[in-house]
């Protein structure tokens, strides 16, 4: 299982969901890498089993700039089998909460093979680790699965 996690992150509240995600991953022990944005090759998209993007959002339930050479590759690359997941961060106190996730999780699911998407509030807390183990186990299920067919 090749999975990858790519993420961005301005203040760290991202990367910290990205790294929890991780080592749940981690501990599944599934083959698993993490990538900021800057650090990911667009072109290497393919390679991947299964792709989990983190993102921010900003403005008015905008995607971040630096995550738009991504959601541009998955609309023109050929991902159709790859299996898709979202997560991110945001705050309930503008109007389009977690936005960008949202508009991840309608492209992907038109591109992809969409599993899941998990939105949290600002930062993580305590409360928040079961749904974060919850996103794994739906994803890694909707892995075998696949493999199984494929
Ligand atoms: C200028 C600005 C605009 C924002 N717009 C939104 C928004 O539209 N929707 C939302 O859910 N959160 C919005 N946020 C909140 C951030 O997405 C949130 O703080 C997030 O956790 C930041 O992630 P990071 O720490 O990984 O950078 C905005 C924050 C700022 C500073």
């Amino acid at each position: 299982m090749k999975i990858a996690i790519v993420y961005s992150s301005k203040t760290g509240n991202t990367e910290e969901l990205a790294q929890l995600i991780f080592h749940l991953f981690l501990k599944k022990n599934v083959m698993v890498s993490l990538f900021r944005i800057e650090q990911f090759r667009v072109r290497d998209l393919s390679q991947f089993e299964a792709v989990v993007i983190g993102t921010y959002t900003w403005g008015n339930g905008e995607i971040p700039q630096e995550m738009m050479e991504l959601y541009r590759a998955f609309e023109t690359q050929d991902v159709k089998k790859v299996l898709t997941g979202v997560i991110g961060t945001g705050d309930s106190g503008y109007p389009k909460f977690c936005g960008a996730v949202d508009e991840f999780k309608d492209m992907l699911y038109v591109n992809t093979n969409l599993s899941a998407t998990l939105k949290i509030e600002v930062s993580l807390q305590m409360k928040d680790i079961d749904r974060c183990s919850r996103f794994v186990t739906i994803f890694l299920d909707q892995l075998s699965r696949k493999q199984g067919i494929g």
